[in-house]
């Protein structure tokens, strides 16, 4: 690797000689290591502090490449594929003989999803296999949305960071789990449960799309996306806070009675809010007080503020109905 070369040579150099890269996407930035070297994959692992027992997601660079992921590819998948790749959606299908149980922490399925950011096209065509990657953050810490971010994560490791800019969509993808008679979100995103129902519909495939309750998905625990200081989220009107609450917050999080609150305050456009929420949370984070409180958008229609939701609630230490 020459450092004169473009930085997406030197970052397809990188992954084939067994190095692991920051790869931009459109949701969030990706830990990548080549799908057929096991030792890059542990590597993600070590430096993200990540469990074995979480999965990766597999990305590829075109739909012919799926040959090289998943064994079995229903009709369901060729059409969602068809819609929404490359997109912000990942489906979960049997997984091809060859691809490690280190990738699927030994389930029998695995993620697989196409991105849409060229950067990432290319650099999973430059590297000559698809990249396992999970998002580029230390375990259980908020998703990063820009190179910088990762770069604050992972600035004594030896990862190279491929600056592709601010992610679009700021979410991670939905995770759908396809089966022979019914369509899971594990974790929603930006393809939402209406959006892969009129796609189904209008192709004439009637599969009921549901949302999994439990954990199905391995790594999305209860605990997830937490930013350095406590985040606490009010589930009532915006209002200044009261005393008394004040109080109940400094004692379950076992903080100063003289805390300071940084308010997030997310964009009433949902897709604004996703695109910013991940940076606004670190930057609350450091703006110098004891915990980030924000007030949840009232229901609305629009779905993409569900998984909004989700995120937030599990980035959050507590959650307060009323002052
Ligand atoms: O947008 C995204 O999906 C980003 C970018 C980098 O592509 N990636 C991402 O990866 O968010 P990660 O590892 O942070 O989250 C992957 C999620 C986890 O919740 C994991 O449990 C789930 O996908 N997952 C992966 N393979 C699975 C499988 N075979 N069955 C069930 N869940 C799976
Ligand atoms: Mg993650």
């Amino acid at each position: 690797m020459h450092s004169a070369d473009p930085p997406i040579l030197q970052a397809a150099a990188k992954l084939r000689s067994g190095g692991i890269v920051a790869m931009p996407t459109e949701t969030v930035y990706g830990l990548a290591a080549k799908i057929d070297d096991e030792n890059a994959i542990r590597k993600v692992f070590s430096v993200k502090e990540r469990p074995f027992f979480d999965p990766l997601i597999v990305h590829i660079a075109d739909l012919e490449q799926r040959k090289l992921v998943v064994s079995e590819w229903p009709e369901a998948a060729q059409l969602l594929a068809a819609q929404f790749w490359p997109g912000p959606l990942t489906l979960v299908l049997p997984k091809h003989p060859s691809i490690s149980p280190l990738i699927t922490s030994g389930l029998e399925t695995v993620g697989i999803r196409q991105p849409r950011h060229p950067f990432a096209r290319d650099l999973i065509r430059l590297a000559g296999s698809p990249l396992a990657a999970p998002s580029a953050n230390k375990f259980g810490k908020t998703s990063p949305t820009t190179a910088d971010h990762v770069r604050q994560s992972f600035a004594n490791d030896d990862v190279f960071v491929l600056d592709g800019g601010q992610a679009d969509v700021g979410l991670e993808s939905t995770v759908l789990r396809i089966t022979s008679d019914k369509l899971e979100i594990l974790r929603p995103g930006a393809i939402t449960k209406e959006m892969l129902e009129a796609a189904l519909g209008q192709a004439g495939l009637s599969l009921a799309v549901t949302r999994a309750i439990s954990n199905a998905s391995p790594g999305h625990t209860e605990h997830h996306y937490m930013p350095d200081i406590p985040l606490v989220l009010f589930r009532f009107p915006r209002k200044p806070i009261s005393a008394e609450l004040r109080k109940k917050i400094a004692l379950d999080l076992n903080l100063s009675s003289r805390l300071i609150g940084t308010e997030l305050i997310l964009d009433s456009r949902p897709a604004i809010a996703a695109r910013e929420l991940y940076a606004k949370l670190r930057i609350c984070a450091e703006a110098g007080g004891s915990y980030i409180f924000c007030h949840l958008p009232e229901e609305s229609s629009d779905s993409l503020w569900e998984a909004i939701n989700d995120r937030m609630q599990r980035a959050a230490s507590r959650v307060y109905t009323s002052d």
